[in-house]
């Protein structure tokens, strides 16, 4: 048996040192060291020797054994420096091609807008809030003193929830429905909330609109600033601040009477066109200044609705789209491009 077991040394020494590939170097440590390997099957005979022969026998076999195994891990170490070497060598790995390039994410131009708009209200001393896109008529419309019969409810713009879809969910008698601008975020804030306070809202809209200038889902941001004895002067200041941050300190702002339900008296808000510096041009429509925002002094039956008394406070609302301020900003002409999506496009920002 002691032959056996120096034979096999023998055997082990001469074929695994030539062996030049990993699987082979596997494949002889399966057939030497295997539970079924050249080694048990000499060792399988042993537990009938006497105890004496026993135990000289099985030092040898352990010798064998550990020299089986160095050589197995040094035939191992060669055959993989070896591939590398081949590699390195042949076509596969070129270690001196430049570097694969990873293309960096880049936020998009409206998150970026939006995120500036609101950090600069934030600046300004706004808190920031948020309400639900799917929201109960009561407050996209009602809250807002938008009577019932008012166009803008009118299915041709807002997305209503069709009421069995909603199952479970439906608590209110109020309809549900994708709102469609975020003043009716002002109306929750308020039934939370303690005056005086000030917060900007921006998040997601819904209208059943889409067109060359109209996609169904844009984003907004909100205002809202209640105290008292708020003037119409503090929202016009505020807002040529926010715009002067925004847009640039030599902007000029314009404000124009206009109608809002939720906001008495209204104003739209316009500023000086700066692709023409306010001369006129195609941008402009050759009118010298661009419309970005509404805002108002709260209407006393909004206070009502969200549980204030409009003889003790007043204060102001606005909101904007952040696509079109987006495309004012950086001068993007067609809204499409917001939403496409193209990487050669968006890798710009
Ligand atoms: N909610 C209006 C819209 O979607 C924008 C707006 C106008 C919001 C005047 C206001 C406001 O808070 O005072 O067109």
């Amino acid at each position: 048996m002691r032959d056996r077991l120096l034979a096999l040394a023998e055997a082990a020494r001469r074929d695994i040192t030539v062996a030049s590939e990993p699987s082979a170097v596997e494949a002889l440590r399966v057939r030497f060291l295997g539970k079924k390997g050249e080694l048990s099957g000499v060792l399988g005979g042993m537990g009938k020797l006497p105890p004496e022969e026993r135990r000289a026998l099985g030092e040898v076999a352990n010798q064998v054994k550990a020299e089986i195994e160095k050589l197995l891990v040094e035939a191992i170490q060669r055959a993989e420096e070896a591939a590398l070497e081949a590699e390195l060598r042949g076509p596969k790995l070129d270690v001196t091609l430049p570097g694969r390039a990873v293309t960096p994410g880049s936020r998009h131009p409206v998150s970026r807008t939006m995120e500036d708009i609101v950090r600069t209200f934030q600046r300004l001393g706004f808190e920031v809030a948020h309400g639900p896109e799917i929201e109960l008529d009561y407050f996209n419309f009602e809250a807002l003193n938008l009577p019932k019969d008012h166009p803008a409810r009118d299915m041709q713009d807002t997305f209503y929830m069709d009421e069995a879809s909603l199952g479970h969910a439906k608590k209110a008698d109020s309809p549900v429905l994708l709102r469609t601008h975020t003043s009716p975020v002002q109306v929750r804030y308020m039934l939370e909330h303690k005056p005086p306070f000030r917060a900007v809202m921006p998040g997601r809209v819904y209208r059943r609109d889409s067109d060359l200038t109209h996609t169904p889902m844009f984003h907004q941001v909100e205002g809202l600033l209640v105290g008292k004895d708020v003037s119409f002067a503090e929202l016009k200041g505020t807002l040529d601040a926010f715009v002067k941050a925004f847009f640039g300190s030599d902007t000029r702002t314009r404000f124009r009477p206009s109608f809002f339900p939720f906001t008495e008296p209204s104003a739209e808000v316009d500023i000086s066109c700066a692709s023409c510096g306010g001369k006129g041009c195609r941008v402009c429509k050759m009118t010298g200044w661009l419309e970005v925002l509404g805002s108002g002094m709260v209407h006393p039956n909004v206070f009502k609705a969200s549980g204030y008394d409009p003889n003790e406070v007043t204060g102001y609302a606005f909101g904007m789209g952040v696509e079109r301020i987006a495309m004012r900003r950086y001068r993007i002409d067609d809204l499409r491009m917001l939403f496409e999506n193209d990487s050669r496009f968006l890798e710009q920002f």
